[in-house]
């Protein structure tokens, strides 16, 4: 089944792609034991992050991720919180790539804005305002679809496969731009196109965000060579299964929404 699946609603839509069944909401927050930086695959099929690569990433400890869309806002997605309104529940760990390290900045959520209208199908975007800022640079956010397209870069502490375990590390990988009309090959109805936007590698899969990347950013570079935020990590089928690529919201879309709920929040 996909794995985004917050509420009802959403499972009964997604029955339509019946297949393996792994678990559905952001993992619970800790971290695994310290496996220590180490070469090799992981994200699923990524690599550690160096310590100040993606200074605006952000694990919530849901056991989601964010970035920092400004030093006191988290963007993330809609199906990590439970909706609206005051929320001082949910702390933000900032500014390391070990989440366990010293140098950690943790702060904690006062208010969550849920997208206005998320019912589980696209909208998968949300914003938690945070007590302090977090000392970091921010992510700034695709306002047109001009940069949906290319190789992308994703990051989080999520599972480095399905069924995996949290990451006490970072891990990044590297996805290629996956097309509306490909992305509903493999998921049909499930995907609403003009709100999500697809990336994996479709013919040999083993590259992917996975459970508890869920929010976190997916990016790439602008024409002035500065990070730009495309997507928001929102589900899949598995995790970097062939033919599956994982389904980012667009951020693109939501923009105007995403500024404006910031300024007011
Ligand atoms: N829904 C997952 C989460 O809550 C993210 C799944 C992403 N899956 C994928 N195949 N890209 O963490």
């Amino acid at each position: 089944m996909n794995t985004k699946l917050r509420g009802v609603k959403r499972a009964a839509t997604l029955g339509a792609i019946a297949l393996a069944t792994v678990s559905l909401q952001p993992l619970a927050a800790q971290a695994a034991p310290d496996p220590g930086p180490q070469p090799g695959e992981r994200i699923v099929g990524g690599t550690p992050a160096e310590q100040g690569e993606f200074p605006f990433m952000v694990r919530l400890s849901m056991g989601c991720g964010g970035a920092l869309y400004a030093q006191d806002v988290v963007l993330t997605a809609a199906h990590c919180v439970d909706g609206s309104g005051d929320n001082t529940g949910i702390t933000a760990t900032g500014g390391v790539v070990d989440l366990e390290s010293p140098d950690a900045i943790s702060v904690k959520s006062t208010k969550v804005l849920q997208a206005p209208g998320y019912d589980g199908k696209g909208k998968d975007w949300a914003l938690v305002k945070l007590a302090k800022p977090i000392d970091q640079p921010t992510l700034k956010i695709a306002k047109d679809t001009q940069y949906n397209e290319g190789d992308f870069t994703v990051a989080g502490w999520g599972a480095d496969k399905e069924g995996g375990q949290q990451q006490r590390h970072l891990l990044k990988a590297t996805v290629p731009f996956v097309s509306d009309a490909d992305c509903e090959a493999a998921y049909g109805e499930d995907l609403t196109p003009g709100e999500e936007l697809c990336a994996g590698k479709l013919a040999e899969g083993g590259t992917d965000t996975c459970q508890g990347d869920s929010g976190g950013p997916m990016f790439r570079k602008d024409e002035a060579g500065e990070y730009i935020q495309v997507g928001i990590v929102s589900w899949g089928n598995g995790c970097a299964r062939p033919k599956f690529p994982g389904v980012y919201t667009e951020v693109s879309t939501f923009a105007a929404d995403i500024e404006k709920a910031a300024a007011e929040l």
